[in-house]
């Protein structure tokens, strides 16, 4: 069932500790995604909760791969939010600060029509500054967000309280 189904997902997650800083336990879901039939059922997990969405977007880097596989469960397209300098042409820009540095996310231009429904996906949510800084980049466009779908969510970092009233959906926390 899907209870069991999740506790096999868990355990495919490998921390890495003291990456990529000392003191920080790296969370790598790369074995979940290798693994079919773990990967179908996160995407299709998520796909669930998309609701009213008319469009997925992930995050960089693992968020992409998530996050086109629960567009495609759903029937939705998808669009990446990059780190800064990749994309050519550019909606909006919003720099954030990660549990280790900072980092700046973008939006590419021309695909985020002002009032689109999104749901937005991330491997893990941990200080909340990646979500966030990505939720804000999309309502600086006018879009709307009905909810945050995320594999892990690591609870004691309280990135939640950085969504404000936006629903999360963890499939696994930690
Ligand atoms: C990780 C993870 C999330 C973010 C969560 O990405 O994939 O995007 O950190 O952290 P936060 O909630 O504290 O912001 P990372 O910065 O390692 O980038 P990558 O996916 O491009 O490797």
């Amino acid at each position: 069932d899907s209870a069991e189904d999740l506790l096999r997902i868990a355990d495919l997650i490998r921390p890495v500790p003291d990456h990529p800083e000392p003191g920080v336990l790296f969370r790598d879901i790369t074995p979940v995604l290798a693994d079919g039939g773990a990967f179908a059922t996160v995407a299709t997990e998520l796909a669930a909760h998309t609701g009213e969405a008319e469009l997925v977007v992930g995050v960089e880097a693992r968020g992409f791969l998530l996050g086109a596989a629960v567009a495609l469960v759903a029937g939705l397209g998808t669009v990446p939010v990059r780190k800064a300098g990749k994309l050519p042409v550019v909606a909006a820009s919003r720099s954030y600060d990660l549990e280790y540095g900072s980092a700046t996310l973008e939006l590419p231009a021309g695909v985020v029509e002002p009032g689109t429904r999104i749901y937005v996906v991330d491997d893990v949510l941990a200080t909340g500054g990646t979500a966030a800084a990505a939720c804000a980049l999309l309502t600086d466009v006018g879009a709307e967000i009905v909810g945050f779908g995320t594999l892990l969510e690591l609870t004691a970092l309280q990135g939640r309280a950085k969504l404000g009233d936006l629903r999360v959906d963890a499939l696994l926390s930690a």
